[in-house]
C-alpha cells in the first residue's frame, strides 16, 4: 500500500496557493457576507465532529488530559478561522482562541469576519500572522492545539530542513513547544490514515494517541478505510 507519509509536492503545498485562495474567499465574503468560505472537510461532518469530540471530553476527571470550557486553544492553519467560529458559538466564550496562518490573505479575511459577523467574539479569538515551522515564532502554551487539514497541507509542500528532515518530521516538535502538558492535540487528516497519523504524531516520543474519532468506513476492492480521520493526543 503506498506510504502517503512521503507526499508528493502539489500546488495545495505552497503559500501563493493558499494566499490566491483566501484573497478570492475574502473577495467573495465583501461582495456577500453571508459567504465566510469553504469550510474544510465538510462532507466528513469533521468540524462538528471535533466540536463534540471536544465538547464530550471536558472535565473528564477519570482521564489524564484536562480540559474545560475554559480551556485556551490554537488553530494551526485556520484559514477561515470555522472551527474557532463554530467552537465559540457552541460555548467556549471564557477563554483565549488564537488561530494562526501562514498566509496573509488568511489572516485579512478572518478579521474580516470577526469584525462584521463575530463582534461579540472579539474578546475571545484572534488570529495572527505565524508559519509555524519558524523558530523564532513562539505563541506559547496553550490547552487545545487543532489542526483540521493543515498538517496534509504542509506535507504536501514537500519542504526539507538542512538536516534533512521533512516537515511532517519535525511537525510533532512544534506541537510539543505549544501544547501544555496533559492538553489535547486534536487533528482531522484526509491524506494520512489513522495508523500513519499515529505513526508520525508518536514518533518523537513525546505525544501519544489518546482517543479516535470514528467515521463511516467505505469497502473498494476488498479494501477498508476511512477517507478521513481524528485523532486526539496528549503528552507522555
Ligand atoms: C487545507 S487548509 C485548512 C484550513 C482550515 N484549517 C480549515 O479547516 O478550513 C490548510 C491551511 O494551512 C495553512 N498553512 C500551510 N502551511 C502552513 C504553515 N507552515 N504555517 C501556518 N499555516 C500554514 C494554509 O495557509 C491553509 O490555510
Amino acid at each position: 500500500m503506498e506510504d502517503t507519509t512521503k507526499l508528493n509536492k502539489s500546488k495545495l503545498g505552497t503559500k501563493q496557493y493558499w494566499d490566491d485562495f483566501y484573497n478570492k474567499e475574502k473577495e467573495n465574503f465583501n461582495e456577500n457576507p453571508d459567504d465566510t468560505g469553504e469550510c474544510w472537510f465538510n462532507d466528513s461532518d469533521a468540524e462538528e465532529k471535533m466540536i463534540d469530540f471536544l465538547m464530550n471530553n471536558l472535565n473528564d476527571t477519570t482521564s489524564s488530559v484536562l480540559i474545560n470550557e475554559k480551556s485556551t486553544m490554537i488553530d494551526l492553519g485556520t484559514g477561515n478561522g470555522h472551527l474557532l467560529f463554530q467552537l465559540w458559538e457552541e460555548g467556549f466564550k471564557q477563554n483565549k482562541m488564537l488561530g494562526v496562518d501562514y498566509s496573509e490573505q488568511s489572516v485579512l479575511f478572518s478579521k474580516d469576519i470577526l469584525e462584521e459577523v463575530y463582534k461579540d467574539a472579539k474578546d475571545t479569538i484572534d488570529f495572527k500572522h505565524a508559519d509555524i515551522f519558524n523558530d523564532s515564532w513562539n505563541p506559547g502554551q496553550f490547552d487545545i492545539v487543532l489542526d483540521k487539514g493543515t498538517l496534509d497541507a504542509i506535507a504536501l509542500s514537500g519542504l526539507t530542513f538542512s538536516n534533512n528532515q521533512t516537515v511532517v518530521d519535525v511537525y510533532p516538535n512544534v506541537i510539543e513547544k505549544i501544547l501544555k502538558p496533559n492538553g489535547c492535540f486534536l487533528i482531522t487528516s484526509c491524506n494520512f490514515t489513522e495508523q500513519e497519523l499515529i505513526k508520525t504524531i508518536e514518533k518523537s516520543g513525546h505525544l501519544k494517541l489518546w482517543k479516535t474519532i470514528k467515521y463511516p468506513v467505505f469497502e473498494f476492492g476488498g479494501i477498508k478505510g476511512s477517507t478521513i480521520c481524528t485523532c486526539a493526543f496528549t503528552t507522555v
